[in-house]
């Protein structure tokens, strides 16, 4: 395991921010993760894990040891109807999204081509037409930070919720996410409500709608709405839809009718993308830093964005959205302060 000292982050966050690492360490075992804890504990560090870097934000210099999860692994396990996937944190999600389907294997397809980690996707429960990793999540692994002893977590102890669970709320920093498995069907049990992909499904005029199909809809629209991350550097969605009160948006649709959203058990969910638009912020930049033509909802470095840029467009965007609509944009991916 070789430790790298002052170490720039450039190519390990998908910002592309230049910033750099008192320490960097990449972990391709559990037990180097436990060397590298031991080593950060020693030295009374902080710690930040990372796994692609693909939703993570930072706002300066780390002044601590940045681990990055990096083990490897997928198994697959069969029963009657369902298969169980166990895949290691360090494994890319869209290389074990195309490995299900592979096998012929159904509930990932709607959570097709999502930048980043398996270890990562528990964390903010990653979701994307319709679906969400909680739907076909089994349990999990986790190694305790502090007592460095390993152990499993169902899926209810992780309190998922809308981009939530534990591992963001109350057990932040407790665990490192080592492995996950996925209960999936051979069955399919296709997910194909959501309009956009409907209509990708209808415009590749499939007769028979397969989860392949569904990913290659999904694939599609990923590909036209978002922008590329390895062409020009995003973290996805910079917001969280606002989830509020039904009673709140029938005030709000009164005074704008073509504001659009969507009904999500006893809240509406809006569209910040909308929201963000409406404000006349589409293509708005602090230096390189600039909020994507393609989907508002994205934040793009152009070249040489410092996380500065990036926090002055936050605060222009959450501001103006507020003074508008008197509603509150919450960050979706981690701001390391
Ligand atoms: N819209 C605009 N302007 C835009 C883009 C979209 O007004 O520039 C409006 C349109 O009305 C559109 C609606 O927003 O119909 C919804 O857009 P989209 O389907 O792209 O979904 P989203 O709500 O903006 C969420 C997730 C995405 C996920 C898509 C598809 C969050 C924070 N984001 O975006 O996730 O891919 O749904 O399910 O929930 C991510 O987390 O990084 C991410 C990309």
């Amino acid at each position: 395991m070789t430790i790298e000292r002052d170490y720039s982050l450039a190519a390990v966050n998908y910002l592309r921010l230049d910033v750099k690492a008192s320490f960097f360490v990449v972990a391709d075992s559990i037990d180097a993760i436990r060397s590298a804890l031991q080593f950060a504990h020693s030295r009374k560090l902080p710690v930040l894990l990372l796994g692609d870097g693909s939703n993570v934000v930072f706002t300066d210099d780390y002044p601590g040891l940045v681990l990055k999860i990096s083990t490897k692994g997928i198994k697959l396990m069969w029963n009657e109807s369902t298969a169980i996937v166990e895949a290691a944190a360090g494994e890319h999600w869209q290389d074990l999204v195309a490995y299900t389907l592979e096998n012929e294997l159904y509930g990932l397809e709607n959570l097709s081509l999502i930048p980043g980690s398996v270890g990562a996707a528990p964390v903010q429960n990653i979701g994307a037409y319709g679906a969400e990793l909680k739907d076909v999540l089994h349990d999990l692994r986790v190694l305790d930070r502090q007592s460095l002893s390993e152990k499993t977590l169902t899926r209810e102890a992780c309190g998922f919720g809308y981009r939530d669970s534990i591992f963001k709320g109350k057990d932040k920093d407790r665990y490192v996410v080592t492995s996950i498995r996925l209960k999936l069907a051979r069955q399919s049990r296709l997910l194909t409500g959501y309009g956009a992909v409907e209509r990708e499904l209808q415009n590749m005029r499939v007769t028979e709608v397969t989860g392949k199909a569904i990913a290659e809809a999904v694939t599609r629209i990923r590909r036209e709405r978002l922008p590329d991350p390895s062409v020009e550097a995003n973290v996805g969605s910079f917001f969280k839809n606002p989830h509020i009160p039904v009673e709140q948006y029938r005030l709000l649709r009164l005074k704008y009718p073509d504001m659009p959203g969507y009904k999500e058990r006893d809240k509406v969910k809006l569209s910040a993308a909308w929201l963000i638009d409406q404000c006349g912020l589409k293509g708005r930049n602090c230096g390189d830093a600039v909020i994507s033509p393609r989907h508002s909802l994205v934040l793009v470095n152009k070249g040489s964005a410092k996380p500065d840029d990036f926090l002055k467009l936050k605060d222009i965007i959450q501001s103006r959205v507020h003074e508008h609509y008197g509603l509150d944009l919450e960050v979706e991916p981690y701001l390391v302060n």
